[in-house]
């Protein structure tokens, strides 16, 4: 039998997701991970987006282990990265080598920079002039060719990295398609590094079974799973379920916090709507089918109130 207690579990950044009124609502609300991620951060046009600063304003912040994530193009962007990262007081950075998005990955970053290793130690290089500051990797097994991220490790078992997470899929296939638990096998018997195993953990015994066949394993890093099953971090940390009842009591507290510091950060019920829209797109997958649509048909929030009441039987 695996101890869980043993492993650790991260909860993978998502872009349009995760962001901190999510971060710290989950937190108080469900509770159970490790550290927090937040979705990357990266140089557009020579600085930085005001959003993403936002994101990383220690002033606002409660989980108690945030790790901001960024996404460079070069050494000179890694270095901006840095020390924007630092200067807002932060000890841990986590590096994106998993992004696939065409926008991104056809410059040569994110997953696009993974058929690369010489790009890829050179835009790292920076990294050694930060003794202070704790680096971790995120990163898939390849662009085009699981065979990518092998041809990657020596060069990764040179850096000083506390763990690579690794989206256990390549970055042509986006999010879809099966995950290639084989292929991170290879990977994982020759990286140096403390692992974490990321992609499609959608129940505890999905992430017990990865945890039998890689006990190494440093964790997990769950992404979707825990928006649609936001219970499954406590359940994991503390071994214990939750009754129907309880589960639906912490959903709606939850659900009614998010829409609440939502509502004080958005300008315009159109805004404030999509962004609450948006929460369903994972959410609660076992929500009658009916009501999941006229969520996403709602026109005004007093529609979009009367509908969340019912799902709820409030
Ligand atoms: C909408 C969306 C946004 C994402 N944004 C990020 C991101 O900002 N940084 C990152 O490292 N991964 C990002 N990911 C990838 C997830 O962190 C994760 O690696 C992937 O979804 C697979 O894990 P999962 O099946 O547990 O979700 C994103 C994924 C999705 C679907």
């Amino acid at each position: 039998m695996t101890d869980l207690s043993l492993y650790q579990l991260h909860f993978a950044p998502l872009q349009g997701y995760t962001d901190r009124i999510f971060r710290n609502a989950f937190d108080r609300c469900f509770g159970g991970v490790d550290a927090y991620y937040t979705p990357f951060i990266r140089v557009e046009k020579g600085t930085f987006r005001n959003r993403d600063l936002r994101d990383i304003d220690p002033q606002s912040e409660q989980v108690e282990h945030l790790v901001p994530q960024i996404l460079p193009g070069s050494a000179e962007e890694c270095r901006m990265l840095i020390d924007l990262i630092q200067s807002e007081g932060y000890k841990t950075i986590d590096i994106n080598l998993g992004c696939p998005f065409p926008l991104i990955a056809g410059k040569r970053k994110g997953a696009g920079m993974l058929p690369y290793p010489e790009l890829v130690e050179e835009v790292l290089s920076p990294l050694e002039a930060y003794p202070e500051i704790d680096f971790s990797l995120k990163m898939r097994l390849g662009w085009e060719n699981v065979s990518e991220c092998m041809d990657l490790v020596t060069i990764l078992n040179c850096l000083r990295l506390t763990h690579i997470t690794i989206h256990a899929r390549i970055g042509k296939q986006q999010y879809k398609g099966k995950t290639n638990p084989e292929a991170f096998r290879q990977f994982y018997e020759s990286s140096r590094h403390p692992l974490f195993y990321n992609g499609d953990l959608c129940t505890i015994e999905e992430i017990k079974k990865i945890l039998l066949d890689f006990p190494a394993l440093r964790g997990v890093a769950v992404g979707r799973g825990l928006l649609s099953s936001p219970l499954m971090a406590k359940e994991f940390q503390k071994n214990e379920t939750f009754s129907e009842k309880e589960c639906m009591a912490l959903y709606f507290s939850f659900h009614e916090e998010l829409f609440s510091a939502y509502s004080e950060r958005l300008e315009g019920d159109s805004h404030l709507l999509m962004k609450m829209k948006t929460l369903w797109d994972y959410f609660l997958p076992e929500t009658d089918r009916k009501c999941l649509k006229k969520i996403k048909k709602a026109t005004t929030v007093s529609l979009y109130r009367q509908i969340v009441k019912e799902i709820f039987c409030l």
